[in-house]
């Protein structure tokens, strides 16, 4: 019986090796032995971000075990889901993504604790209408701070402090954040979170950091944090790109620019849209952008022509070209969903679209190119 074992095994290794087996290389059954952490292990880590629904159901939370070491809450974690009221807070979806990612010995980054978006009125305004004062505020941005990022001390391995602070010029977002507290709002969340969990990794996150002027104002963020002793440890580039946008020239720059600063860089909310994008102005991430869903925007409701599949396999060849050659920069690289199905892409800016930006797609399959990205070198 042993001894059958072995054979058995031995033949397979070796149509696995000569590749003699039915089934031409690209299958999915090849593809089923692939994982994405295995590939980049020596690069950096990979992740998704993630909902409730990845971590409860069998195929994928099986996906989530087998390719990723590092997620990130999709929105569990953000301020109108887990503290939607002032007195109460819901903590039991995010709990369990904590003791899943415990569990499969993956690493959970929070996002993210001060934004604009997704955030209660409540939090600005009293009850009669009228603003909170910059006492009440930076008093309720630290008992959230200590509450959330207190709760997953030792447990978070790092947080996404700040979320999109910054305009496109680089100025500051005119935000309720800065309009009540002041330019001053990031150096308190930053404290309060270290104050709240002195061992995570403390990140501020932002979408367009390849813009030059952008990239500037968060240098200077750097550099304010750091004279001042505050602990900030790296800047997340959120990567929301398109088959035309951006230049690879300038994220490659920013990469470069953020290390010499000392701190980690990492692509965080990596998607690649194929579709048109309405409104040329506003390429980003802004996710208060909606526009009325216009068929001509919506021209892949079927499959996705080869020559536009074509495409975003060089697009993702390139990018990743550029992350492997700044391994020694990227400490992590995470995709902003695990599967097109259920990527914010068919819905931002335009809902109701059909996109395909993500590796795994609606079918929840690996893209056969995904298993040629450059891995190495
Ligand atoms: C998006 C989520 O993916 C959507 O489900 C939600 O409706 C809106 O927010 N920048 C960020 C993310 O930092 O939190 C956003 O996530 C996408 C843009």
């Amino acid at each position: 019986m042993k001894l059958n074992l072995l054979v058995a095994g031995i033949l397979s290794a070796v149509v696995s090796l000569t590749g003699c087996s039915n089934e031409p290389a690209d299958t999915i059954s090849a593809q089923g032995q692939f994982s994405l952490k295995e590939a980049f292990k020596d690069k950096f880590a990979i992740g998704a971000a993630v909902n409730e629904l990845h971590i409860a159901d069998g195929i994928e939370s099986a996906l989530v075990a087998q390719h990723y070491n590092t997620l990130t809450p999709e929105n569990m974690m953000k301020w109108e889901e887990i503290h939607p009221q002032p007195d109460q807070f819901s903590f039991s979806r995010p709990d369990a993504l904590v003791a899943f990612s415990e569990r499969q010995g993956i690493q959970l980054v929070g996002h993210t604790l001060v934004w604009h978006s997704q955030t209660p009125d409540w939090v600005f305004y009293h009850q009669d209408g009228t603003r909170k004062n910059r006492a009440e505020l930076l008093t309720l941005m630290k008992s959230h701070i200590e509450a959330v990022a207190g709760r997953y001390k030792g447990r978070v391995y790092a947080w996404d402090v700040v979320n999109e602070a910054f305009n496109e010029d680089g100025t500051l977002r005119q935000s309720l954040w800065y309009e009540i507290i002041g330019d001053d709002y990031l150096d308190m969340a930053f404290e309060y979170a270290h104050e709240a969990a002195p061992n995570a990794r403390l990140y501020y996150n932002d979408y367009n950091l390849f813009k030059p002027a952008k990239r500037k104002g968060v240098i200077e963020l750097v550099k304010r944090l750091k004279s001042k002793g505050i602990q900030i440890d790296g800047v997340g580039m959120q990567a929301h790109y398109a088959l035309d946008y951006p230049s690879f020239d300038d994220v490659e720059a920013s990469i470069e620019a953020f290390s010499a600063q000392g701190v980690d860089v990492m692509i965080t909310e990596l998607d690649i849209s194929v579709l048109p994008f309405p409104d040329d102005e506003n390429m980003g991430a802004d996710v208060g952008l909606s526009i009325a869903l216009q068929d001509e925007y919506n021209p892949y409701t079927e499959v996705l022509p080869k020559e536009k599949l074509d495409e975003l396999a060089s697009r993702y060849e390139a990018l990743f070209a550029i992350f492997n050659r700044h391994s020694d920069k990227v400490g992590r690289v995470t995709f902003w969903g695990v599967h097109d199905a259920h990527s914010w892409r068919n819905n931002w800016p335009m809902p109701g679209r059909k996109d395909y930006p993500l590796l795994f797609g609606h079918d929840k399959q690996l893209k056969t190119f995904a298993t040629r990205l450059p891995y190495a070198g």
